[in-house]
């Protein structure tokens, strides 16, 4: 069987993410009961890291322990990536050694470069573009929290970067109508809103944009990469914060997720993100048991 990557949530079908979420509620549900099934037994993940992570990394860390395996950090610094030893051939020496990589890095043509010379499976750990492994983390809570996403309406706000990218994905998948609300400038990309123009829109008025929303999502306004953009973007972004006017016109049981890390009165609001409509917690928890379901679909 060829080696399945996750790329994108375009890697996988509906079904195989579906049975990632499902399993990832059972590992959860295992977990809650002080049991660990040992699925990756002496299986080893790399992990390379361009950019900054705790959630990403403790998330696949602690999986692999959790799983029987092993995890290795590889930084920027400290490691020949850094000294500019070529992705390409990084890829086929971690190949003869891993049974996984994961990558966060900077341009996604780098990541599909490093999956064109990978012999073993290649996660996207986040790239400029798509932030694939949050979405299975969002799918999960909402899921458990709401039931099926199917036919909703989520509302993303802010930044057209790369966790809306993944979102527009998931709205094609799983079908659930997805509204994009951000300054005329900030537009996701043209070719990923082309894929999945039947569920998405942009609305740019963020109050008209939230009417009825099940779901209201934001996520920083400069990523990573951008921070010289901060102080501009942030004059730029001031009527897309999510804050409790926003949300009152959202529906009254909306839910609010965040991928995080969140900038307290930026993108939200401190009342928001403390307060009962947020499940950011809950979310950022589930990166756990959703990394751990998709390293046993790749692995096994
Ligand atoms: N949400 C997320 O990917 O967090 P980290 O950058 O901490 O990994
Ligand atoms: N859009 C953010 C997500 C961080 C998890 C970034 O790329 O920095």
């Amino acid at each position: 069987m060829s080696i399945r990557h996750f790329i994108t949530l375009n890697s996988l079908s509906r079904k195989e993410l579906e049975s990632i979420i499902n399993r990832a509620l059972e590992l959860k549900e295992q977990i809650k009961h002080k049991k660990y099934t040992t699925t990756l037994n002496n299986r080893v993940l790399g992990m390379i890291f361009e950019k900054s992570s705790t959630r990403t990394r403790v998330s696949f860390e602690t999986g692999m322990a959790q799983l029987g395996g092993h995890a290795i950090y590889l930084a920027p610094t400290g490691t020949q990536i850094g000294r500019g030893e070529p992705l390409k051939d990084t890829a086929r020496v971690l190949s003869k050694m891993v049974d996984c990589i994961m990558v966060r890095t900077f341009e996604h043509e780098k990541l599909e470069e490093f999956t064109n010379y990978s012999d073993v499976p290649v996660i996207n750990g986040l790239s400029d573009s798509f932030h694939p492994c949050q979405l299975l983390a969002d799918l999960l809570t909402y899921t458990e929290a709401r039931g099926s996403i199917e036919n909703k309406k989520v509302v993303w706000l802010g930044d057209g970067n790369n966790m809306c990218h993944s979102y527009m994905n998931a709205a094609r998948i799983f079908n659930f109508e997805l509204v994009i609300s951000c300054p005329k400038d900030f537009v996701p990309a043209s070719e990923i809103y082309e894929l999945s123009k039947e569920n998405t829109s942009i609305e740019h008025d963020p109050f008209k944009a939230v009417e009825k929303a099940d779901l209201v999502i934001t996520d920083v306004w400069a990523s990573m990469g951008q921070e010289s953009e901060q102080k501009d973007r942030k004059e730029k972004f001031i009527k897309y914060q999510v804050n409790s006017e926003i949300m009152a016109c959202a529906k009254s049981n909306a839910l609010f997720m965040h991928c995080l890390p969140a900038h307290r009165d930026e993108e939200v609001t401190e009342e928001i993100l403390e307060g009962q409509q947020s499940v950011v917690w809950e979310e950022a928890g589930n990166r756990l048991h959703s990394s751990k379901a998709l390293l046993e679909f790749l692995l096994n």
